[in-house]
């Protein structure tokens, strides 16, 4: 079943009933100034981190999901409505809601009054900008009333909900003309406020919170919206709040349009006051100045438009499946975006006010928008090494206002060094700009112990060549991607955290999938040294390489499958010995990733073997058979009910791995079949069942053992997002960027046809025909790049032309 349906030419989902099975959300804001918007006007406001400066209030746990938002309310008559049905629920003659790239549209239709919502976060400014039109459809005269309504958070998202002995008290406003201003702290330390502002004369105000909803309404029925009234209350303490009234008259056929700004503002420590106790609004002022007419707000729209609709061109298919040209081109590039945006910080699963950055998320992120915008992925490499030790370990996250490394979770989880390869090397495929690896990187923001950040690779790369267990492989610390496979920790105790309590590394335990990302990174680190000019590096590189492939396929081969681990008694973990957990998916999509197993047929082996054991109709969950009860020796893994998360879920994440893998060894058949299982596009018919989104990923998938088996969770923040883009664009589709420029390869279904991609790489533009005649899945017979036939597949790079014409025929 869908509740509504894509429109590709505007690149947007169009939500049809406010009553989708969960919140569907969109994020507005390009790059410090954030809000998350529900298709009912739900949702909230941050500049630049959610925990710290949080602007607008949202309420977790509620008793009606997705409660609290920017509302507008208008009463006409007796009746009172939202054009996003939330938070009244009165019934609607039509709804809509529009999430579109960077922007979410709404309209709703109540009684012959149209209200359209259209808003955005303009490039450039951190203001929030809505534009409501009310139109009379009706052939006779209508006096309604409008109403805002934003509520304010305390700024810190995390006090705001616990310490209300002090926040009660704390509360400050003031009010000038059409412009609510909310100043709490800023007497103190703060030198920032915020703004909440009306483009047009208002017919009053409220900013205390019980004045507005009296003390014992929720938002469904504010005392002051069904009175007519607002009472120009100027808060002190309790919970301020901002709403603006609006007395409106529409002839028939009429429309008129107010532009509301919500804005943020900081001031120069010694700039803060105009006069003792007032706050200095000239800067408020002047960001408010820019957007006070609805030309000026169109033509911020468009700017905002072109921006986005240049990004995606960057990487732009056509084919004859409109599922992989919707999701390619416009949904998994702006979901990669958002990951670039968010990291796993602020979404409708994730609170905002728990993890910051991931070290290891936001390298892997940085593989799905390194293309879209190289610049600022150089800049997140930088921040991520900066974060690292000297040894080569990492802080595992750390918080994107201050930059700095987070000791409450600290670094042991043993994978997070060779991502920073994975990120780097993406980034330099992609640049060509090596430069990178010669900039001076802090350890541990310590400037005084910086060296290049090629060093840092080297510490990375040898982080596991100095922590490996008894079988040669590398040591897992607290646990490697799979965060919940805890081998080292022995919890008994509600409340004690899987990751930080215990040792943060035992001498025993093992992962056989960090030993597949080090032939992967490794062999990647070895190709920059190479291409440094360092060939004893490259040298010694590759031959701890094959020491490593050597003991995968030693004591990581299971007969069928890879095993996934040995546990700290040295027992194995993804085995046939054990008697649940027997096969898992990451040391599958990992290990053949990196080549092993290839050439004597074990990778066809284990993909076989995943195929059989872990496929579902939703997709290939991570471990089969389910962990029925808890495992002291495993960890928070066998904490989940069977089928949920790391406990045999489906795990978005690792499915693409599976894919490419799948490319690697050249069946496009099952790569594709396996893309498609998890891509929203393809089981939007499935959303009564799905439930999130079907524009997004998420991260996990109900799996077979699951109550309600095919049901998601946790949509957006996710690296599905990368590494699917970077299984769709590089692997299935075959466009990858190698160090010496793009080559083509790609691995498709038999029936997949021709397609063309225009592919923006080096500051050229590719555009690059794929010719499949004789429906076969992988090899290219020819390239002929502007004409002239090209031996291999990689398109010699020229800078020097603006647009190359590729031709490539599969064989
Ligand atoms: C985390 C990842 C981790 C994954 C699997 C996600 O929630 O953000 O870092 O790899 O879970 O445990």
């Amino acid at each position: 079943m869908k509740y509504g349906f894509f429109d590709d030419n505007n690149k947007e989902y169009v939500i049809t009933t406010p009553k989708t099975p969960l919140p569907w959300i969109n994020y507005l804001g390009c790059t410090d100034f954030f809000s998350l918007i529900s298709n009912t006007c739900g949702g909230y406001t941050f500049y630049k981190d959610a925990k710290l400066l949080r602007m607008t209030r949202y309420r977790y746990n509620d008793t009606t999901l997705d409660t609290n938002g920017k509302y507008f309310y208008i009463k006409d008559g007796d009746t009172i409505w939202n054009p996003g049905w939330q938070p009244t629920k009165t019934p609607l003659d039509s709804y809509e809601c529009r999430h579109g790239i960077g922007y979410s549209k709404f309209t709703g239709v109540k009684n012959d009054v149209e209200a359209a919502l259209v808003t955005f976060v303009p490039i450039g400014d951190p203001v929030e900008l809505t534009k409501v039109t009310l139109t009379n459809k009706g052939t006779a005269k209508k006096d309604i009333q409008l109403f805002s309504y934003v509520e304010w958070c305390l700024w810190n998202a995390d006090d705001d909900m616990k310490n209300y002995q002090r926040n009660l008290s704390i509360g400050e406003v003031e009010v000038v003309d059409s412009t609510i201003y909310h100043k709490t702290e800023y007497r103190e330390r703060r030198n920032h406020y915020a703004v909440y502002s009306v483009n047009a004369k208002i017919d009053g105000f409220e900013t205390s919170r019980d004045e507005f909803r009296g003390a014992y309404n929720g938002p469904d029925k504010p005392d002051a919206v069904i009175e007519g009234k607002l009472h120009n209350t100027i808060a002190s303490g309790w919970y301020p709040i901002a709403s603006h009234q609006l007395n409106v008259s529409l002839a028939p056929g009429e429309s008129k349009t107010f532009v509301f700004a919500l804005g943020y503002v900081e001031n120069a420590e010694d700039d803060k006051w105009e006069k003792p106790g007032i706050i200095n609004k000239k800067k408020a002022n002047e960001l408010l100045a820019k957007y006070q007419t609805e030309a000026d707000f169109d033509e911020a729209f468009e700017k905002l438009n072109a921006y986005w609709n240049d990004l995606l061109s960057k990487f732009h298919i056509e084919s004859k499946d409109e599922h992989v040209n919707r999701m390619v081109n416009i949904w998994n590039q702006y979901q990669c975006m958002v990951t670039f945006n968010m990291s796993r910080s602020a979404s409708y699963y994730e609170t905002g006010i728990g993890r910051g950055m991931g070290f290891r998320d936001s390298c892997q992120d940085l593989l799905g928008f390194v293309h879209l915008i190289p610049d600022r992925a150089r800049e997140r490499i930088i921040d991520i090494a900066s974060t690292q030790f000297q040894d080569g370990s990492a802080y595992h996250q750390y918080q994107p206002l201050t930059k700095k490394g987070n000791s409450d979770i600290g670094s042991g989880f043993n994978d997070d060094p060779l991502w920073l390869i994975a990120g780097t090397s993406a980034y330099i495929r992609e640049t060509g700009d090596t430069s990178i690896l010669k900039e001076m990187v802090p350890y541990d923001n310590d400037m005084s112990v910086a060296t290049t950040l090629m060093e840092h690779l080297k510490r990375s790369f040898d982080y596991i060549v100095n922590h490996k267990g008894p079988h040669d492989l590398p040591l897992i610390g607290r646990a490697d991607w799979n965060d919940c496979l805890n081998l080292n920790c022995f919890s008994e105790h509600p409340g004690e955290s899987f990751q930080c309590f215990g040792p943060s590394e035992g001498p025993v335990a093992e992962s056989v999938f960090i030993a597949g990302m080090f032939v992967k990174y490794g062999r990647e680190y070895a190709a920059l040294a190479k291409l440094m000019g360092d060939t004893a590096e490259e040298a010694r590189v590759l031959a701890e390489v094959e020491k490593m492939t050597a003991a995968i396929e030693k004591d990581g081969w299971d007969g069928d499958w890879f095993v996934r681990a040995y546990d700290a008694y040295s027992h194995k973990v993804g085995s046939k010995e054990c008697d649940e957990g027997q096969i898992y998916i990451e040391p599958q999509g990992m290990c053949v990733m990196a080549g092993v197993g290839i050439e004597d047929g074990n990778a066809k082996k284990a993909l076989d073997s995943v195929k059989e054991k872990l496929d579902t109709k939703y997709g290939v969950m991570i471990l089969q058979p389910a962990y029925t009860r808890y495992h002291l020796e495993l960890g928070e893994i066998t904490s989940y009910p069977p089928g949920y998360k790391e406990n045999a879920g489906i795990f978005c994440h690792n499915n693409p791995w599976i894919s490419i893998a799948e490319t690697c060894i050249g069946r496009g058949d099952r790569a594709f079949e396996v893309y498609k299982k998890t891509c929203p596009s393809y089981i939007e018919d499935i959303s009564e069942i799905h439930r999130t989104e079907p524009y997004v990923y998420s991260q996990m998938v109900a799996g077979a053992d699951a109550k309600f088996h095919g049901e998601a969770k946790n949509s957006w923040l996710t690296g599905t997002a990368a590494w699917t883009f970077t299984n769709i664009s590089q692997y299935i589709l075959g466009i990858y960027p190698t160090l010496e420029g793009l080559s083509v390869n790609p691995c498709t279904p038999a029936e997949f046809g021709d397609f063309n991609v225009t592919r923006v790489y080096r500051g050229v533009t590719y555009n690059i025909q794929i010719k499949n005649p004789n429906k076969v899945q992988k090899g290219v017979a020819s390239l002929t790049v502007d004409g002239k036939e090209v031996v291999g597949n990689i398109i010699p790079f020229d800078g020097s032309k603006k647009t190359v014409n590729v031709v490539a025929e599969m064989k």
